[in-house]
């Protein structure tokens, strides 16, 4: 089956069915230009000719010389038809893993085999994004950009560089909060040689003046509210179902900051459905940070929902006008999700209505705990990823989540993307423990792994591993 892709097939659409307005490929909007409103991506999938059967994208794997067929994301070409073969970006992300963790299963209180972490610390860049960033990278080709700007807690920055960098199709300019970014991220961003602008404010202002910015210097956005990111990230559910051996899971429990991953992956579940390759979706968990719950407290206590598309959305505006008030701030342990403003807002509460969804918080401790099991089962992951297990766990305790189900909890990041939360947590070290996380309401380190402390003498040294490493 050849893409037929391009404007033959693919075009730009409000998703507010009140206004539903549609634009060409060709067109460079982070926002619909009649309403404001966020857009999609859409496919007259009767033109492009989807394939019927999942065992169309498996026969791809005989083709890995093929950057295209190797590619986790571009695999999937034919569910994301909008680029033609030739302007493909990739540098090789989408290679990560679906894993099956009884160790995690017993903490969040699963049974044997149910719960599994779809590890996306595996990309080029060790998040997620880099799902995201090749389909829009892919679309600034397209469109020729020379210029690409982000604002970031520090995952979408190190993406965008590390595809500048490994390309040369742009130069980045990344746009941070001050203070607002682990060492790992930044340490990205600098390597690679992004222009990095940091801004007396965080993550909700960089996001205000990047859009500003790019807007009046025509510089190509790579945010998610960018409609090319997300179908991208699409791609991370593609490959969920592939290695349950195309079996639709109970429940995919991810977490919330900017919503894009959550509204990703509702569009991938309803386009499968609408294209035959499904018969049912998956129920959708997207888990707030307590710190930045901005979701959470519409969904929750504001009544906050998509409606079919008539969503008022006049509860998100006074709670933004009682942040400005209160001067509030987000904060959270998990910076890469300290988000007040979600910019996929809409786009994921449309998700959750059509996955039947829930949104939950969870606390710094909750967070760190679910950290560091998720570590100790051996594939790592920063704070922001913890969430969703966390997430995951207080569901089952509620009795929302059955012991038997399916679960799939998406780790977002890398362990070695936040190190000082990390040693904070596992240290011996009362000052730094209370610094980085005391600080924030973490009153103990319940699974701690701590280093032990002995003289630079053998007999000492031998004595401490008979003490603990016993059998
Ligand atoms: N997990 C990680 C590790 C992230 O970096 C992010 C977002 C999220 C979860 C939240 O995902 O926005 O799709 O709800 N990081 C962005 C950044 C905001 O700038 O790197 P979302």
């Amino acid at each position: 089956m050849s893409v037929a892709s391009r404007t033959d097939v693919a075009f730009q659409q409000c998703i507010s069915p009140r206004c539903g307005a549609t634009f060409s490929i060709d067109e460079v909007h982070t926002s619909c230009p009649v309403c404001s409103g966020l857009l999609d991506i859409a496919y007259d999938w009767d033109r492009s000719r989807p394939p019927s059967s999942f065992h169309f994208f498996e026969k791809k794997w005989t083709r890995r010389s093929d950057p295209l067929a190797f590619s986790g994301v571009w695999r999937f070409h034919e569910m994301l038809p909008f680029a033609p073969p030739e302007k493909v970006v990739t540098i090789g992300e989408g290679q990560t893993l679906l894993a099956v963790s009884d160790s995690v299963g017993a903490f969040v209180g699963t049974r044997p085999g149910r719960l599994h972490l779809q590890y996306e610390g595996l990309n080029p860049s060790g998040s997620f994004k880099d799902n995201g960033m090749s389909a829009a990278f892919t679309h600034a080709r397209m469109i020729g950009a020379k210029r690409a700007a982000c604002a970031s807690t520090g995952n979408t920055s190190a993406s965008l560089a590390v595809y500048c960098a490994v390309t040369r199709l742009m130069r980045a300019i990344i746009f941070i909060g001050s203070g607002k970014i682990s060492y790992g991220k930044l340490s990205q961003a600098l390597d690679y040689g992004a222009l990095t602008i940091q801004i007396a404010g965080d993550f909700d202002d960089a996001m205000a003046r990047v859009k500003e910015v790019s807007s009046r210097l025509g510089i190509y956005l790579v945010n998610s509210v960018n409609p090319f990111r997300i179908e991208g990230q699409k791609t991370i559910m593609y490959r969920v179902l592939e290695s349950l051996g195309w079996e639709v899971p109970d429940w995919i429990v991810v977490p919330g900051g900017n919503l894009g991953n959550s509204s990703a992956f509702g569009k991938a579940f309803s386009e499968m459905k609408h294209v035959g390759l499904i018969d049912r979706v998956p129920r959708l968990a997207v888990i707030n940070a307590a710190g930045a719950n901005t979701l959470y407290e519409l969904y929750h206590h504001r009544g906050l929902r998509w409606q079919k598309g008539q969503v008022d959305l006049s509860p998100a505006c006074h709670y933004y006008d009682e942040l400005d008030r209160d001067k509030k701030k987000a904060n959270t342990i998990a910076s890469a999700i300290e988000i007040n403003r979600p910019v996929n807002l809409t786009k994921c509460l449309r998700a959750l209505e059509e996955c039947d969804g829930v949104v939950r918080e969870v606390s710094e401790q909750e967070i760190l705990d679910a950290k560091a099991q998720v570590g100790a089962g051996g594939l790592g992951c920063e704070p922001a990823s913890a969430a969703s297990v966390a997430g995951a766990k207080q569901l089952v305790a509620e009795g929302v989540i059955d012991r038997d189900e399916r679960v799939v909890c998406v780790l977002t990041g890398h362990q070695l993307k936040d190190p000082t939360a990390t040693v904070a947590y596992h240290t011996t070290d009362q000052s730094l423990f209370n610094d980085v996380l005391g600080s924030r309401g973490v009153s103990r380190a319940s699974f701690a792994n701590r280093a032990i402390t002995v003289g630079n003498r053998i007999e000492e040294i031998i004595q401490a591993i008979d003490l603990y490493a016993l059998g």
